[in-house]
């Protein structure tokens, strides 16, 4: 996997051949956004394509995540989640993040559902 770094955006990249990546017309492998403020990382978004999910792309786009945390000095990493999302509630669970709090209605009055708060202390 190739990787760019562009200020709090972070894309994986396909290698040039690599066959998982073939036929989805684009190199693009994931992409993370976040950005470190006041020795927090807060994690923005996070997405990989569904032909290329459970390959562990999004752990490695985490990490890099957290690394950049740490080499910022930052103390802890957050997010919001939102209540049905299973798949990144146990991809942030299987990282060590832990639910601090709960925002009900927070995507909007017509779903009712809630945001989950995560945090992870960076060692
Ligand atoms: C959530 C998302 C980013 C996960 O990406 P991914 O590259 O498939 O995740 P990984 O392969 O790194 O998974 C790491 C671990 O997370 C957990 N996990 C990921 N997807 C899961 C699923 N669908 N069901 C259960 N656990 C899941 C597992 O513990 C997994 O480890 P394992 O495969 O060894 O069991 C992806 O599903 C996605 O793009 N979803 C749509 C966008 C989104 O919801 N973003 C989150 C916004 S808060």
């Amino acid at each position: 996997m190739e990787e760019i770094v562009r200020g709090s955006l972070f894309v994986a990249r396909a290698a040039p051949g690599d066959a998982s990546a073939c036929g989805s017309g684009a190199d693009i492998a994931g992409y993370i956004c976040f950005w470190c403020v006041a020795g927090e990382v807060q994690i923005l978004n996070i997405a990989v394509p569904k032909h290329l999910r459970r390959k562990g792309i999004a752990r490695k786009l985490l990490d890099f995540a957290i690394c950049t945390g740490r080499e910022k000095k930052a103390g802890v990493v957050t997010l919001e989640v939102r209540q049905s999302n299973t798949a990144a509630r146990r991809l942030y669970e299987s990282l060590g993040f832990r639910i601090t709090g709960e925002r009900p209605g927070y995507y909007g009055a017509q779903s009712g559902e809630s945001a989950i708060l995560m945090e992870l202390d960076i060692p």
